[in-house]
């Protein structure tokens, strides 16, 4: 049953066919090609006065509505604008209880700190697996309110070989893209050494039939870069692909590693070094920015133009997490890039989508065109602008997600 979207005042593509550049890290080296107009409707494959043939769960047309074929139904959307549904290639949700008291004390001056980790992994522990499920289950949904079709979802508020492999189950109930971070923080009362040999070993062992990725938290208060290495490889090893939290909390190896490793993207980025920017631009790793966190634990913004001039492909994301920073929406994450990291909105808007998609190496979504996934959301707006123009106001009306409306 094919299905005809028309009356779609901005469609943004991202698509090749349409003028965009190539969707899996192809962002334009230099940076300056988005800043607006013309410019930024290339970079996003912009089609106006536009329709979408959806078939099967995939894409089969793009283009002007006045060209459209013929399709079994027919949806007329009324001018609004449809984007591809975003990418969130970041985010940890699976575990009980809050730190809103722990928010409170950092809006009255405290530091973030990875201890706080340990707050949030004696509460999942307590926690049944239907509370873990039914938890993890009202973010997607909250996700998939706000446009995000693709989510991430990492373990690491387990930290013991059961309570990871649990986790991850859970998470792959909902995402193919799970991610084990059994290396988050080292449990209390564990001996580091032993932990990590804990985490190449027998956890590994347990989590990595409902993996895909494996990540570790490189930073001062959590793992050093050997520990990292050695996680990442032994996850490579194990078939995981590996990425990692890196220079969120000050100057640090992270990206170094990431890039010695080749993972598919090192994510935070907070505190990046020229020599970094560059490492990152030649081992082709995604730099993944997540400005909900620096938002909510008073960081600076890294700065975005920085990276894209260096020729990185970079990717938003929310980062999702009862700690350092709790929310759900790709919207706002994509309204903060455009304020604070100096990108334009369409620059923004790309990092959210195929960016994210370049993230999880995934070449299926992040797109719109004939064979990509029919992921997509219809914005209450006549263009893409307004996400970052209207920060704050739900734009989301519908999203379909693999065909379906949900
Ligand atoms: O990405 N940095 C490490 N992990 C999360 C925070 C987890 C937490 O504070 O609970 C992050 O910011
Ligand atoms: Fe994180």
């Amino acid at each position: 049953m094919s299905t005809l979207l028309t009356g779609i005042g901005e469609l943004v593509t991202n698509d090749p066919a349409h003028g965009a550049p190539v969707p899996l890290g192809g962002e334009a080296p230099g940076g300056g090609v988005a800043a607006s107009g013309e410019g930024a409707g290339r970079l996003l494959g912009v089609v106006r006065d536009a329709a979408v043939v959806v078939d099967g769960g995939r894409v089969v047309w793009t283009g002007a509505a006045a060209d459209a074929p013929a399709a079994d139904e027919s949806r007329d959307l009324a001018g609004r604008a449809v984007v591809p549904g975003f990418v969130d290639s970041h985010a940890h949700l699976v575990f009980a209880g809050d730190r809103a008291a722990e928010f409170e004390a950092r809006m009255t001056g405290r530091p973030y700190t990875a201890g706080g980790i340990r707050t949030t992994v004696a509460a999942t522990r307590a926690a049944s697996d239907d509370e873990l499920r039914t938890g993890a289950r009202r973010l997607v949904d909250e996700m998939r309110r706000q446009g995000t079709t693709t989510v991430e979802i990492k373990s690491g508020y387990g930290l013991d070989v059961r309570q990871e492999a649990r986790a991850l189950r859970i998470a792959h109930e909902l995402t193919p893209e799970t991610t084990f971070l059994g290396a988050h923080v080292v449990p209390p009362g564990a001996d580091p050494a032993e932990y990590v040999d804990l985490v190449v070993g027998d956890m590994l062992a347990a989590c990595a039939p409902h993996a895909r990725w494996v990540d570790v938290f490189c930073e001062r208060g959590a793992f050093d870069a050997d520990a990292a290495r050695r996680v990442l490889r032994a996850g490579a090893a194990a078939g995981l692909a590996p990425r990692i939290h890196a220079n969120q909390l000050g100057h640090g190896p992270g990206i170094e590693v990431a890039c010695e490793v080749g993972a598919a993207s090192a994510d935070h980025c907070t505190f990046a070094s020229d020599d970094d920017l560059r490492n990152l631009a030649d081992a082709g790793v995604v730099a993944t920015l997540l400005p909900s966190i620096e938002f909510s634990t008073r960081q600076p913004y890294p700065d975005a133009r920085r990276f894209l001039e260096a020729g990185v492909t970079v990717a938003i994301a929310t980062d999702c997490n009862p700690g350092s920073g709790f929310s759900s929406s790709m919207p706002f994450a994509l309204a903060l890039a455009v304020r604070e990291m100096r990108m334009s909105p369409a620059e923004a808007l790309r990092a959210a989508t195929s960016g994210g998609a370049a993230a999880l190496r995934r070449d299926d979504v992040g797109w719109l065109g004939a064979g990509s996934r029919a992921d997509l959301a219809v914005l209450d707006a006549p263009s893409y602008l307004h996400l970052a123009y209207r920060p704050g106001v739900p734009l989301v009306r519908e999203t379909m997600l693999g065909g379906t409306w949900v």
